[in-house]
């Protein structure tokens, strides 16, 4: 079998890619070995930044964005018993973000790939990567009916997060891997209950931190700063309301508590594997960087990668190395700039277990800085919102002929 771009990973970035490459003539096949159903169920991100809004309506898939995302203006900074709001509007000349789900994202592209007719093989086992550093890369799949494949391509994006295969398909000695993990996680709760809040609010409290999100006018997302081995069962419902309602507790205002949908656990780590290419094997997303969530930029970040990879390798199957050879570089200038801020919000918002009095003061002074001086809120609402812009034009290519080679039918 041929294709031109083999896609490991139907998260958010292999099947962003595998539509922007659609829209510039060029074939692909998705590989994923969960199914369908999970992928569309998989609770995660929730936040889009301005340029990732743009990115998707660029592309054709903002319909049920545009009428069911919710726009947001700005964030409240809870802290010493007060809340702020950082005004994104005001603050970055009227840039803002959306609140949509990540379910949602990857429902949308899921639908949109099958209707064009593109390829996606759910299910499938014992993926392989080979032959990378030949312009004839081999990609490897058990379909779910037991059949082995192989599949050679131009080139294989690597999108299959950090649990994945395709990093570690780039020679350990030609890696480097920084990386960080932190002494708390997050217990995030689904709720069918209306948001307590109309924006997102980041509370620093001597208890730990809690975020109160949303994904829609009926349905709340919290989160509560754990120990990172804190087994769930300590972790009754209403024990996490109650925390919660401590955690946000503000004269005037209250939690608004309701069923509990979904309970889990995420682990917080800070990792950057550097390079993004080997050969014709090109990381996007989870599987080459991981920020802990506090700055909203997982899902963010992964859209910036396929937005660079989409032209990078339309230019390199016509003959034009120059983009993907920047590739990794010009990737990894955003990916720092997010680590940087992911890091920042995450240390200034938490409480780090066993920290001494001058690190608790310390992040009270940062915190009271960024909600009365315009200069420190302006730099959070910029990074927010997204910094450095993403690319003007990202989805449809002015070329005409197809790819040497291309257009091969799976
Ligand atoms: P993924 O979404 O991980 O997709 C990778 C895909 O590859 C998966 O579908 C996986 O099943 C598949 N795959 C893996 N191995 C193979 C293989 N061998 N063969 C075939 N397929 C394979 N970000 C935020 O901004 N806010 C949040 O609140 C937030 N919460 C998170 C909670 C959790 C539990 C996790 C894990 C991440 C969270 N993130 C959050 C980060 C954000 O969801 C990710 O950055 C985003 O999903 C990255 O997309 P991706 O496509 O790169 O990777
Ligand atoms: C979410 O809605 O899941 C969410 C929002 C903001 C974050 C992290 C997660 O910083």
């Amino acid at each position: 079998m041929r294709t031109q771009v083999g896609i490991v990973g139907a998260g958010p970035a292999g099947l962003l890619l595998s539509h922007l490459l659609a829209l510039r003539g060029i074939d692909s096949i998705v590989v994923e070995d969960r199914s369908r159903a999970y992928c569309e169920a998989r609770q995660r991100a929730g936040v889009l930044e301005h340029g990732s809004v743009r990115l998707l309506r660029e592309a054709g898939l903002a319909a049920r964005l545009d009428q069911e995302g919710i726009e947001h203006g700005g964030i409240y900074l809870q802290f010493a018993g007060e809340r702020h709001h950082i005004d994104f509007r005001d603050l970055t000349g009227g840039r803002t973000v959306t609140v949509w789900a990540q379910t949602e994202v990857v429902k949308d592209l899921i639908a949109e790939r099958l209707r064009a007719g593109g390829a996606i093989e759910f299910d499938v086992t014992d993926t392989t990567v080979e032959h990378l550093e030949t312009d004839r890369p081999v990609l490897g799949y058990t379909s779910a009916d037991g059949t082995r494949h192989e599949v050679i391509c131009d080139a294989i994006a690597g999108c299959d997060g950090f649990h994945g295969i395709c990093r570690e398909a780039i020679p350990a000695r030609l890696r480097t891997v920084t990386e960080r993990e932190y002494p708390y996680a997050w217990l995030g709760i689904l709720a069918d209950v209306r948001p307590s809040t109309d924006e997102l609010i980041y509370s620093h409290h001597e208890r730990g931190f809690a975020l109160h999100s949303l994904r829609g006018p009926t349905v709340s997302r919290l989160y509560l700063q754990v120990r990172p081995d804190e087994p769930i069962g300590e972790w009754p419902d209403e024990r996490v309301w109650d925390e919660l309602a401590r955690r946000f507790e503000l004269p005037g205002w209250e939690l608004k508590t309701g069923p509990v949908l979904e309970k889990g656990i995420t682990p917080m780590r800070s990792f950057v594997s550097a390079p993004m290419r080997h050969g014709r094997l090109f990381l996007a997303g989870d599987a080459a960087h991981i920020v802990p969530p506090t700055g909203a930029k997982g899902l963010n970040l992964a859209f910036a990668d396929v937005a660079v990879l989409a032209p990078a390798l339309d230019a390199l199957l016509h003959g034009d190395p120059g983009p993907a050879g920047a590739y990794s570089a010009t990737c990894l200038d955003r990916v720092w700039r997010c680590t940087h801020f992911s890091w920042w919000m995450t240390t200034m918002l938490h409480r780090t277990p066993g920290a001494d009095a001058m690190e608790a003061r310390l992040q009270l002074s940062q915190l009271r800085y960024v909600a009365t001086s315009r200069a420190a809120a302006t730099s959070l609402a910029e990074n927010y919102t997204g910094y450095p812009e993403l690319p003007a034009k990202v989805s449809r290519s002015a070329r005409t002929s197809p790819a040497p080679g291309g257009n091969f039918k799976i």
